[in-house]
């Protein structure tokens, strides 16, 4: 779906640019060149924005601790660590 008419910058565009690392509607202008025209658009990048920097906060994050397999799980939280922490990893850990 087209959100910068003036531009021809569509949703997936703005998803791409904001996977790749913009954080800001300054930062999306200068990746893409949305919100550059009329403006009118602005206040629903900002939105598209806010919506998908708030998603990405609020999906899991995957850990990964060398020497266990990460492949195939697709429930990390139903895993639980318990061990010693120490400053050369996990001690005894389990799962
Ligand atoms: S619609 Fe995006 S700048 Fe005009």
């Amino acid at each position: 779906m087209y959100v910068c008419i003036c531009n021809a910058i569509t949703s997936r565009q703005l998803d791409a640019a904001i996977e790749g690392g913009a954080a800001t509607l300054e930062q999306l202008q200068m990746d893409l060149g949305v919100a550059m025209g009329c403006g009118c658009c602005a206040e629903g990048v900002q939105q598209h924005l806010a919506d998908a920097l708030a998603a990405r906060q609020a999906a899991p994050v995957p850990v990964a601790v060398a020497g266990l397999p990460t492949a195939g799980v697709t429930d990390p939280g139903a895993f639980t660590l318990t061990g010693r922490q120490s400053a050369a990893g996990v001690d005894g850990c389990s799962l």
